[in-house]
């Protein structure tokens, strides 16, 4: 699988797709599961200084063309993330994402993820309906840059910053990232979104609103990787219904050099890395593309 390595700046890669923070990386096993199904790191599920247990039922609804959650952020707290850490560090790359409220949060956090054996940090500031959280520290480019940059001085690890699309100024945000010394951002993450029960006359979700994932969100992910592509000289991963080869190439024409996929883990199954996989070497077989460097941005000449 050479034709398939990447690298993420300092990060090689044997394949291009990672499994996005939030499916199947709860747990030690669930990572190694996706590992030995052809991802080529995990993201971990978006751990916190403290156990946090996330929101009441119905946190998950399917709609049409995608998934919208509201899970509320749950995790163990980062003390007791370690072992599920420990075990899945032993088979491969593990990438540990972090929420936090601000600069000293963050950056204890990426600390402990470095002594995990993270082999990258990736911050959560883009978590569409977390008080206190996610897209509300990171909508604000001088709060990124103070993010940003408290984690760089904290770690020695690569640090990425995963974006949210429910904004204008993802541009500017982007580039708060780079200015602050971060080694890639990541796009997209969940659309803010709601869905309404007629019959009851009430939202579905107890927390109202959620995330909107899956092949719904795929144009829109597109468009915010080529939009960086366009004003960002560090790498760009980028995930947003991705569900087979295509979409996947789709977002390294965009711009991307390397991918994650979240919802189709569910709805295509845990062998969606092996397809992707396939389909992208033959691809590049078919259409000269000795690399995926060869593709990167492809759709900007
Ligand atoms: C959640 O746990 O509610 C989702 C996390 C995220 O969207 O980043």
């Amino acid at each position: 699988m050479t034709k398939l390595r990447t690298e993420v700046g300092a990060l090689t890669l044997e394949k291009p797709g990672m499994v996005a923070s939030g499916i199947m990386d709860e747990t030690g096993p669930s990572m190694e599961r996706m590992l030995r199904n052809g991802a080529g790191a995990v993201v971990s599920k978006s751990v916190g200084t403290e156990p946090k247990e996330g929101h009441s039922n119905p946190c998950f609804t399917e709609v049409e063309g995608g998934l919208v959650n509201a899970m509320g952020l749950p995790n163990p707290g980062i003390d007791a993330f370690a072992e599920e850490m420990e075990n899945a560090t032993r088979c491969g790359k593990i990438v540990g994402s972090i929420y936090g409220a601000g600069p000293d949060e963050f950056s204890a956090l990426a600390g402990r993820m470095e002594d995990y054996g993270a082999c990258a940090v990736e911050l959560n500031l883009s978590c569409p309906h977390a008080k206190g959280y996610g897209m509300e520290v990171g909508t604000d480019p001088a709060m990124v840059k103070a993010i940003v940059g408290a984690v760089k001085s904290a770690v020695s690890i690569p640090v990425w910053a995963k974006l949210t699309p429910n904004t204008h100024i993802l541009a500017d945000i982007g580039r708060a990232v780079q200015d602050a010394g971060g080694d890639a951002v990541v796009a997209i993450n969940t659309l803010k979104a709601m869905v309404i029960s007629p019959e009851f006359a009430r939202p579905v979700l107890s927390n109202r609103f959620g995330g909107l994932s899956g092949s719904a969100v795929k144009p829109v992910g597109v468009r915010a990787v080529y939009d960086l592509r366009t004003v960002l000289d560090i790498p760009i991963v980028g995930v947003g219904g991705i569900r087979c080869w295509r979409d996947a190439a789709e977002y390294i024409m965009a711009g991307a050099c390397a991918f994650q996929v979240g919802s189709a883990v569910l709805t295509e199954g845990v062998d969606v890395f092996e397809k992707i996989n396939r389909g992208l070497e033959r691809f590049m077989d078919d259409y000269g593309y000795r690399s995926i460097k060869e593709m990167e941005g492809a759709a900007h000449e």
